[in-house]
Formats: structure tokens, C-alpha cells, sequence
């Protein structure tokens, strides 16, 4: 055990994102090292980009150095902006039939020609590392959260680990409805039972909802230079409250002022992006345990 080891996770109103993401990648780098002593096979992480989203790349890239350290081997597929659906489509099945292949991730976003939600549908539920097909979100909307969307079981795994785990009368407000972030988000709330609200770019006097908020997520991401103004400044912001910023690669939050104010608050970078990595790791081994046990 390290000194890290013992450190809190909240240390002077800041969320150590990094500390609590190494820890979960120790115990899956240890898990992997078992089940690879047990199976005498590696788990393996293929990724797929499509076109040239500017951050895709470099998000991607960081997902494998997680899993390679963790002993988690990994593949990589970059297509062309002019590949089709269907050629996309092959390429699912292809990594759906191959045995050797235990978790597929598509990043996100991919070119608009190509349907979303016919690729992520196309993908094995059981390969399905980022909990975004049919099957696992019903799933999670029945309570179970292995294989849930990587983003929003990094923020819930946050609060689980500084003891907020039941949110039984807390209030918690989300700002951003997307299908990575803001809808999984609800029902891993819900599991915690938190009352829950969602707000969005249409949502009138947006302060309104934030000043009640117990716990407050905000996932805008609209700031383009960090001399843009930031979306959460403390007077949106309950006193205690627990902050957590999702936005990338600027935050939404005015961490140094609002920290002072809230519980704690998550840092950008530092705070949820690293939490997202180490889930998605998290999410690789279930998916490998169920398929060796199949
Ligand atoms: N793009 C932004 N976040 C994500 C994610 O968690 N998974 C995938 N596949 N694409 C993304």
C-alpha cells in the first residue's frame, strides 16, 4: 500500500479524480492478472474511430495505455470519413464473431451519413463495453449497473466513494439529456435514490434548478477559451453541495470559487476524466467474465 493509498478522495474540497481512478485501475490490473492466471487468456479491448473528430484520437489513445497497463490487450481500427454503414457494419461482425475479442468500442461522434443507433445495436451486447446498446441500457433501467455507460458510473462511483451512496432526500440536477451522459445518469441517481432533474439548452432560468441542487452535474461543454466564462459560478451553486464538472476539455465550473462554497467539487482536468477511463476498464473485465464463463 502506498501513501496514495490513504489519502481521502475529496481533499480540501476537491474531488482527487485521478487518486480514486488509479486506485480502480490497481484492482483491475490485479483482477486481470487472476483471471489471465485462470483462463490463460488475455481480455481484449477493440476500438473503432471513424473520420476526424479532433478529440477522438487522443481519447481513444488514452484508453489504450489504460488497458494495456491494466494487462487488458488492445486493438485499433481508424476508417476513413468516407466509410459506409455497411462496411462499418462488417467490421462489427467481424470483431462480434472473432472469440479472441471481448470488449468493442466505437467512439463517438461518428460521421453523420452513418446511423448511430444501427451501429451500436449492431454491437454483441455482451462486447458492448461502453453500455450504450439495447440490451444494457434496459438493463440499467432495471437497476443493474454492470456494462452502464462509462461517463455517468465514473461520477456515481465518485460519490459512492466519499460516502455518498444513498441520496435518499438529496436533490440531484443534471444539466445535459444526451444518451452518453445525462440519460444513464437518471437511472444510476435513481438507483441511489436521488429525486432527479434534468435540465437542457431548452430549460428556462437554469440558476433556479441549480441553487437546490445536493449533488449538480454539468455537462455543457460549450467554453471554447479559458477566457469564456464559465457556465456555474458559486452564486448557482448550494452551499455544501457536491460539484461535479463532465465537460472537456474546458470546464463548466468556476472550481477555484465554487469550491469554497460546495463539499467538494471535481477538478477539469483531473476529476471525471480519468474516473471514465478506469470504468471502461471496469466494464472490459465483466465483459470478459461473462463471455469465459459462457
Ligand atoms: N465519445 C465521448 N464519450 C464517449 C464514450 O464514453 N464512449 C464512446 N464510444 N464514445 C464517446
Amino acid at each position: 500500500m502506498s501513501d496514495d493509498d490513504l489519502k481521502p478522495i475529496c481533499e480540501e474540497h476537491e474531488i482527487k479524480g485521478r487518486r480514486l481512478s488509479n486506485r480502480i485501475r490497481t484492482e483491475v490490473e490485479n483482477e486481470v492478472a487472476e483471471l489471465v492466471a485462470h483462463h490463460g487468456v488475455s481480455p481484449k479491448l477493440v476500438t473503432v474511430i471513424v473520420g476526424e473528430d479532433p478529440g477522438s484520437q487522443m481519447y481513444v489513445r488514452m484508453k489504450h495505455k489504460a488497458s494495456n497497463k491494466a494487462g487488458i490487450l488492445s486493438d485499433h481500427h481508424d476508417l476513413p470519413e468516407t466509410t459506409t454503414q455497411a462496411e462499418l457494419l462488417r467490421l462489427i461482425k467481424k470483431l462480434n464473431d472473432d472469440a479472441s475479442v471481448h470488449g468493442i468500442l466505437v467512439q463517438l461522434p461518428i460521421p453523420k451519413h452513418i446511423d448511430e443507433k444501427t451501429i451500436i445495436g449492431s454491437i454483441n451486447p455482451l462486447k458492448d463495453v461502453d453500455g450504450f446498446s439495447p440490451a444494457n441500457v434496459y438493463r440499467l433501467f432495471y437497476g443493474g449497473e454492470d456494462l452502464s455507460a462509462a461517463t455517468p458510473h465514473g461520477i456515481v462511483t465518485i460519490l459512492d466513494r466519499i460516502g455518498w451512496n444513498d441520496l435518499s432526500g438529496k436533490h440531484a440536477v443534471i444539466i445535459n439529456r444526451s444518451t452518453i451522459v445525462g440519460k444513464p445518469l437518471i437511472m444510476l441517481l435513481l438507483n441511489r435514490n436521488a429525486t432527479v432533474t434534468v435540465c437542457h439548452s431548452r430549460t428556462k432560468d437554469l440558476p433556479f434548478f441549480t441553487r437546490q441542487a445536493d449533488v449538480l452535474v454539468s455537462a455543457i461543454g460549450r467554453r471554447t477559451s479559458e477566457d469564456d466564462p464559465f457556465f456555474i459560478t458559486t452564486d448557482m451553486v448550494k452551499e455544501g453541495a457536491v460539484v461535479i464538472d463532465v465537460a472537456t476539455p474546458l470546464g463548466d465550473v468556476d472550481f477555484e470559487n465554487v469550491k469554497d462554497k460546495a463539499l467538494c467539487v471535481t477538478p477539469v482536468p483531473g476529476g471525471v476524466g480519468p474516473m471514465t477511463i478506469a470504468m471502461l476498464l471496469k466494464n472490459l473485465v465483466s465483459a470478459y467474465r461473462a463471455q469465459m464463463i459462457e
